[in-house]
């Protein structure tokens, strides 16, 4: 027989940390729980950070659960300020940078992503933000209100949220993108296109296919040999696994923490679930890290079903969205290497893209028709193979695709 499972750590307090030990408990575990967490905070959403956040002066930020809630009603132990170091798989332990050391019987790794940094501006006097927590959130938030000059590196998801922000409070804007078009990660050129146009009529200017290689107090030189006057610099140039306990527990990061479809690594009883997790995408073809709140949450949620003796595979397809200006812009699956089928009038400025690699229905993106996006999403997780006709005429009541 098992031995029973007396003990679960979880190492990590963000949305996929918080999700799993909720989770433990509404699945009837009634052992210790610990969540560890390096932040000074317990668990919180982080999306609202680059939006609400940065809109209103008075937005806050939203926990998952009160700081007490965790303890009183939850019955678990949340050590904030407790940065997981290091670890032994063989005494199953895990010990914070302060010195303590926790036994575990399972563990979960939720340790997630943090900004990459750009090395070119380090030393370099301008101010350098990013845009990862809280603290972040409220200084960009500060700076935006004082109409500084601002550039920013990463036409991506925060870099745009962010400039959004920004041009709506008076500030000068430039983005820097290294590649020849926003967003090319998870965007079709036409959306690309239809975003920039946005940020353009807001007063935000764009250079494409350079970086930044320096910077002086009064600016940043860029690849192409351009200066542009600056008062901050924010980056947001994607994000990279926090290296924390894995590669001590004997797991070497593949470019993430390789995971079965029940988010078991390698190392008995020790799982990982949310950004650090790579985990085989049956959309892309290819083991993938999806770094999104939605993954961070139902990922988790599975995992821990799965880390008290359940087996319940994880396939949801990633699913992420992004707001700016007027523009609600939700992305399913893999919008890469696929041809695209536009669903809607483009021109209204409400329609949808859909990814096909055959007749899989491997992607799709939809802006400003959220309700279209929520069938379109179980039309992928269905693996549903409506034809590519239908597809492409409005009319089609996508819910017969799932018949
Ligand atoms: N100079 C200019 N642009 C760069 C550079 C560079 N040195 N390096 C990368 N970029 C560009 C990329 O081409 C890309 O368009 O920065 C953009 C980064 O976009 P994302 O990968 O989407 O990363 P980011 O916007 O930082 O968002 C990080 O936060 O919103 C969450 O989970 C979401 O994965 C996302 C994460």
């Amino acid at each position: 027989m098992a031995a029973p499972i007396e003990n679960i750590v979880i190492a990590g307090a963000g949305q996929a940390g918080g999700r799993a030990a909720e989770a433990l408990r509404a699945r009837g575990f009634q052992g210790a729980i610990t969540v560890l967490g390096e932040e000074a905070h317990p668990p919180y959403e982080r999306p609202q950070l680059s939006k609400a956040m940065l809109h209103s002066p008075d937005a806050s930020v939203t926990y998952i659960k009160q700081a007490r809630d965790w303890s009183d009603v939850l019955n678990v132990r949340l050590e904030t300020g407790a940065a997981v170091i290091d670890g032994d798989a063989d005494r199953r332990t895990v010990t914070t940078a302060d010195g303590r050391c926790f036994i575990f019987d399972r563990l979960l790794i939720a340790t997630g992503t943090r900004p990459r940094k750009l090395a070119a501006l380090e030393g370099s006097g301008i101010e350098i933000q990013y845009l990862r927590n809280v603290e972040d959130a409220l200084r960009f938030r500060r700076s935006v209100q004082h109409r500084s000059r601002i550039v920013i590196v990463g036409g991506g998801v925060i870099g745009l949220e962010a400039a959004c922000a920004a041009a709506r409070n008076g500030c000068r804007v430039t983005v820097i993108e290294n590649e020849t078009r926003l967003l090319a990660r998870a965007f079709p050129p036409l959306v690309s296109d239809l975003v920039a146009a946005k940020h353009r009529s807001h007063g935000v200017a764009f250079v494409f296919g350079a970086t930044v290689t320096g910077a002086t107090l009064a600016g940043v030189q860029l690849s192409n040999g351009e200066t542009i006057e600056a008062d901050l610099v924010l980056v947001g140039i994607g994000v990279e696994p926090v290296p924390t306990v894995a590669e001590r527990l004997g797991l070497p990061s593949q470019g993430g923490i390789a995971v079965d479809a029940c988010g078991r690594t390698e190392a008995s009883d020790v799982f990982c679930a949310g950004d650090a997790a790579l985990q085989w995408s049956r959309c892309h073809g290819r083991a993938i890290r999806v770094e999104t709140w939605a993954n961070a949450q139902n990922q988790a949620i599975s995992v821990a079903t799965n880390m008290i003796g359940e087996t319940k595979a994880y396939n949801d397809p990633p699913w992420f969205w992004t707001d700016q200006y007027d523009l609600n812009i939700q992305v399913a699956g893999d919008m890469l290497d696929s041809d695209h089928i536009v669903r809607g009038d483009e021109r209204s400025g409400k329609f949808s893209v859909i990814a096909m690699r055959g007749s899989d229905v491997v992607g799709a993106l939809s802006v400003n028709v959220a309700k279209e996006m929520a069938m379109l999403r179980r039309v992928i997780a269905a693996n549903a193979r409506p034809s590519r006709a239908d597809l492409e005429s409005p009319a089609y009541d996508l819910r017969a695709a799932l018949k």
